[in-house]
């Protein structure tokens, strides 16, 4: 989990041999949750919705995961994320191979 980005809107993070870009915007009314390091969870302070580290809610208030960025390796071997681009798990496109580097 890396969280040095979150002031530009996105939690970088690697989780079972993939690595993805989490948008910090909660999926409920947009406040911005914390990431509860010791519970593993990402945990809004507004109404206590929580997301578990792949960004999926599980309780609270939520309707839906966090969104996840576009993401991938650029010439220079660097993560490049793409906030242009972002991918819904709820409408299938978190299969997308540009939500996600395979590591
Ligand atoms: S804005 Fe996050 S739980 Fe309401």
């Amino acid at each position: 989990m890396v969280e040095r980005f979150k002031d530009q809107n996105t939690w970088v993070v690697r989780y079972q041999g993939t690595i993805y870009a989490l948008s910090t915007t909660c999926t409920h009314l947009g406040c911005t949750p914390n990431w509860l390091e010791r519970e593993e969870k990402f945990k809004c302070p507004c109404h206590g919705s929580g997301f578990k580290i792949t960004g999926v809610n599980f309780e609270g208030p939520a309707p839906r995961p966090l969104e996840r960025w576009a993401i991938n390796i650029g010439e220079d071997g660097q993560i490049v994320v793409d906030k242009s681009r972002k991918f819904q798990k709820e409408l299938g496109q978190w299969d997308n191979p540009d939500s996600f580097i395979k590591v």
